[in-house]
């Protein structure tokens, strides 16, 4: 495995996460244990998850995801083995009323939030607390352009941040992060953090993947330059760049064929450039998706690569990329397909 500093921190991080959003809906608990297990075995140290989880976010598997990683760390107690990451939700119109009856970044909400999370986790402190995505509306979630709302009412990221701070100083957290963000809220945080001398935000986890490198604009300046690194997140646009889904196969008990509302990688232009992606891949003796995970192990602002897995065949290749490098004339082949297809599915 390869190691990185979270952030200015000297916590090191594996390059390769594991992401765990499938855990309480497509992965059973044994099945969840077994991927932790395959993920510790080959040195994984780090592991993201949310409250809002499993995905997709419906009443009766909320916080089922924690609860397996929570029976996992009882089961070996090994909770010292891991850098946890779990995330607060932000506002939803309508889709996660079953939270909270709609969440709010504010310090009711918060610390309602991170005393069930620790309580599932089945532990007294979280090792990177991040905001799932802004309380403000802005463009993330599959939008490219901003539209401003001068009537819009929010909780200001000040206040937020200085309930993360409390968090922090009361020893409940050890880090903290941003997930879902814009370069705008970026330095809201960093600047807010020097103003009050409160906790500096050590990640940005936003996804990123060859349909989707909007995070080269603007935010990778800002990962490298401020310590902010990216954790990558739907590094296969939800396993579209595994190829699976090309010439209209619909793999059973994959997430698309369950899930069909889930189109965020699966538009026209999506399609042609995974197309084109698994034929570079294949003149490079390589899988569409060691090409589309070591691609991303590779970049710069990476501090870490969030795969996901339903099986430990799909966990095993995707975990192993850590040992693929691809070459500048490859580099070069992908470059070509990204002016093409320039972020055909932000
Ligand atoms: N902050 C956020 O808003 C946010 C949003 C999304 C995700 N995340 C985090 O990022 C993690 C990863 O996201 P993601 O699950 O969307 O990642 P992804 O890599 O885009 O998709 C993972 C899915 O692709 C399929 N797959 C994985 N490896 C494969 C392989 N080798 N061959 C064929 N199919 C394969 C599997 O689904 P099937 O077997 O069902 O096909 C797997 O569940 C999540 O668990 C979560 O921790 C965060």
């Amino acid at each position: 495995m390869k190691y990185k500093n979270l952030g200015n921190t000297d916590i090191k991080t594996s390059l390769i996460c594991l992401g765990t959003m499938t855990f309480g809906e497509q992965n059973s608990e044994t099945e969840a244990h077994q991927q932790m297990d395959m993920a510790l075995d080959y040195e994984i140290n780090f592991f993201d998850t949310a409250e809002l989880y499993a995905i997709p976010p419906k009443p009766e598997t909320q916080g089922l995801t924690e609860r397996y990683i929570g029976s996992w760390f009882k089961q070996h107690n090994n909770r010292d083995k891991i850098v946890l990451a779990s995330k607060v939700a932000g506002p939803g119109a309508g889709w996660i009323d079953h939270i909270r009856n709609g969440p709010r970044l504010n310090r009711e909400h918060m610390t309602t939030a991170l005393d069930a999370s620790l309580k599932r986790l089945q532990t007294d402190y979280i090792d990177l607390y991040q905001i799932h995505w802004p309380e403000r509306s802005t463009n993330y979630f599959g939008k490219l352009g901003y539209e401003h709302d001068h009537s819009e009412q929010v909780i200001a990221i000040e206040e937020t941040l200085s309930v993360l701070n409390d968090f922090v100083q009361d020893g409940k957290i050890r880090q903290i992060g941003i997930s879902n963000e814009t370069p705008w809220g970026v330095m809201q945080y960093l600047m807010l953090a020097e103003k009050h001398n409160w906790p500096r935000i050590v990640s940005i986890q936003n996804p990123y993947n060859l349909l989707n490198r909007s995070f080269e604009i603007g935010l990778s300046e800002m990962a490298i330059r401020e310590q902010v690194g990216l954790l990558a997140y739907s590094p296969l646009g939800f396993g579209v760049l595994s190829g699976k889904y090309l010439n209209n196969q619909k793999p059973e008990g994959a997430r698309l064929s369950l899930f069909p509302d889930y189109m965020r990688y699966s538009n026209e232009n999506g399609i042609a450039a995974t197309a084109a992606y698994a034929e570079l891949a294949k003149d490079n003796n390589l899988t569409p998706t060691q090409l589309a995970l070591a691609f991303i192990n590779q970049q710069q602002f990476t501090t870490a690569n969030i795969i996901g897995a339903t099986t430990l065949e799909q966990l095993k290749e995707n975990i192993e990329t850590v040992d693929i490098v691809l070459d500048e004339d490859v580099l070069s082949e992908i470059e070509l397909i990204h002016q093409k297809f320039t972020i055909p599915c932000p």
